[in-house]
């Protein structure tokens, strides 16, 4: 595991970004697997800054999002098709029915999470997975207890989660309390990971995650079997971390092999 740690939010923006913008330059037809929560927004962002004033273009790429909410239609505002649409797809080059996002109105979602698969792995797999991270470890929507083999299937959100969530929802709103979901198994086929974490609130998280014992009841702690997992933080959410002065020891390192 390669971990990074940076002074601020928009530092984790950036670097995070870098991953994804170095590997179109590899390779312009380059499969993306995409995330939702505020925590990406800042790094699409950098995304969209980079098509719009570098001349980086997306045309070539595919998506795929990790999750979407079950029951709520596409253009819902809530749904994550529309958070994509509105904080990157809309802003730049990718072509649209390149883009892909779980159908959450789905007559038959077990079909639907099957064709899920088969999509991405048609398209030759993810080349880098964004990632966030839940307050309870959870990786897209695989809670604790998810299996850590698991493939893109329904989830039940659980009620941290879901009163995580419940901000994004007016008090008239149905809050969806299922979702379908890209399994762990599904994420640890992801060629490269790039998880990105901010603020006190995921410092738990976080320590689990890669100190802690590889576990199901922290989801995000498979990655630590990734063979390609690059985990970029903010010092608030590695505060917990004990080997915080070693991770940063080794970033120096690495800068020094890169400059040499
Ligand atoms: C949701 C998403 C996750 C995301 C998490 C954290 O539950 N399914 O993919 O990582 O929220 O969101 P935030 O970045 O808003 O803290």
């Amino acid at each position: 595991m390669r971990v990074i740690i940076l002074e601020d939010t928009d530092d984790v923006a950036h670097v995070g970004a870098s991953f994804f913008l170095q590997q179109l330059e590899l390779k312009p037809a380059s499969v993306f697997g995409l995330a939702t929560g505020s925590s990406p927004v800042a790094l699409y962002d950098c995304l969209i800054n980079a098509h719009r004033n570098d001349g980086v273009s997306f045309s070539r790429a595919t998506t795929f999002n990790l999750d979407e909410y079950y029951g709520i239609a596409s253009d819902h505002i809530q749904s994550y098709r529309h958070f994509m649409q509105v904080n990157l797809f809309n802003h730049i080059d990718v072509v649209p029915s390149a883009t892909h996002v779980p159908d959450g109105m789905a007559e038959d979602p077990i079909t639907a999470c099957l064709r899920y698969e088969e999509s991405i792995a048609e398209q030759g797999g993810i080349d880098v997975q964004l990632l966030g991270i839940g307050r309870n470890g959870h990786i897209g929507f695989n809670e604790p207890s998810s299996s850590l083999a698991s493939r893109t299937r329904i989830k039940t959100l659980t009620k941290e989660t879901i009163e995580d969530n419940a901000r994004f929802f007016s008090k008239d709103e149905v809050q969806p309390t299922l979702s379908l979901t890209m399994g762990i198994g599904t994420i640890m086929e992801a060629k490269k990971v790039v998880l990105i974490a901010t603020g006190r609130a995921k410092a738990k998280a976080i320590k689990d995650s890669i100190e802690g014992p590889v576990s199901a009841s922290c989801p995000a702690s498979m990655l630590q079997l990734h063979r390609d997992a690059v985990i970029v933080l903010d010092s608030e959410a590695a505060s917990d971390l004990d080997n915080q002065a070693f991770y940063q020891f080794v970033e120096e390192q690495r800068q020094k092999l890169e400059a040499a």
